[in-house]
């Protein structure tokens, strides 16, 4: 008969299931417990707290649906998104950064000069650069996958009871023989992650907003490389000291450059842009 108290307690749990020596589960699983139980013990949890805290649990699973999983905006919110993103860059290549609930994978293939915007209004801004490897060569072939939000702030995709096509301001598209790529695109603005549930609770109990400072996502593919899924954001922007989901990384910052109508831009595109930013992708081996 084991005597249980807060102390013995722990290595009684762990102990309590299992699981294959040496195995990454076992790892993950003793060391959770580990964590959770001194967290508890350190916090002195009261039951009322730790009803509170299962509570706040049960209800961001009650507001999810396949389309919105609170779950990951929690995570979102504390950090622990960018902190995998973080542990997860290789190093030499471009940082990670939030993958967000919008993505499509069936974005449809676009040619280089695409516009991606076409018949939007708002500041047209030419997106160009190169992907590398991380020792500098260029990637022939690399496909640039990205999604983003209109001048409003809006995700086609969130719009599409008022007859918003979710495929628009999306693409794919695959660099040249020099790694290049090179499209237009409407401008985003910043928006607010959603706050009418749980997590919104939690924003508030703790006087924080729910802006993002506006961005551009991207996953970039090439053969024999591993993916990078990350954001672009633009230098003096709001919220570039605070966005909500910690997503900004002084290495994903542009710079808009103004576009000066009838300038060379040493490569042809279907709309004319107000501005431009360069951004170089670089992809670490497998
Ligand atoms: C987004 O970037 O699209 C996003 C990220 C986290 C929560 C909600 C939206
Ligand atoms: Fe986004």
């Amino acid at each position: 008969m084991q005597s249980l108290n807060q102390f013995t307690l722990t290595e009684a749990v762990k102990e309590s299931f299992k699981t294959e020596e040496g195995s990454r589960l076992k790892f993950l699983l003793e060391t959770f417990i580990e964590h959770l139980h001194d967290y508890t013990r350190e916090t002195n949890l009261t039951h009322q707290e730790w009803m509170g805290v299962l509570n706040f649990l049960y209800d961001c699973g009650k507001i999810s649906t396949p389309e919105r999983h609170e779950f990951i905006l929690l995570s979102d919110v504390l950090g622990f998104s960018a902190l995998v993103d973080m542990i997860n860059t290789r190093g030499g290549a471009t940082e990670g950064s939030n993958l967000g609930p919008f993505y499509l994978d069936d974005a449809p293939v676009k040619n280089l000069g695409d516009d991606l915007a076409t018949g939007r209004e708002g500041v047209i801004v030419m997106a160009k650069g190169t992907v590398r490897d991380i020792l500098g060569k260029p990637l022939a072939g690399a496909i640039i996958d990205t999604w983003q939000a209109d001048a409003t702030g809006t995700y086609p995709i969130q719009e599409q009871e008022r007859g918003q096509d979710k495929y628009d301001l999306r693409g794919k598209f695959t660099t040249n023989e020099r790694g290049e790529y090179w499209y237009t695109t409407v401008l985003p603005k910043p928006y607010t992650v959603p706050y009418d549930g749980p997590v919104g609770d939690l924003l508030r109990a703790g006087n924080r907003h729910a802006w993002r400072a506006a961005h551009l996502h991207f996953i970039i593919r090439a053969a024999g490389y591993r993916d990078i899924t990350t954001e672009v954001f633009f230098a003096n922007t709001d919220y570039i000291d605070n966005d909500a989901v910690f997503g900004v990384r002084k290495s994903l910052i542009a710079a808009l450059k103004p576009v000066k109508k009838g300038q060379d831009l040493g490569v042809s595109v279907q709309r004319q842009p107000d501005a431009m930013f360069e951004f170089e992708f670089v992809l670490a081996p497998e």
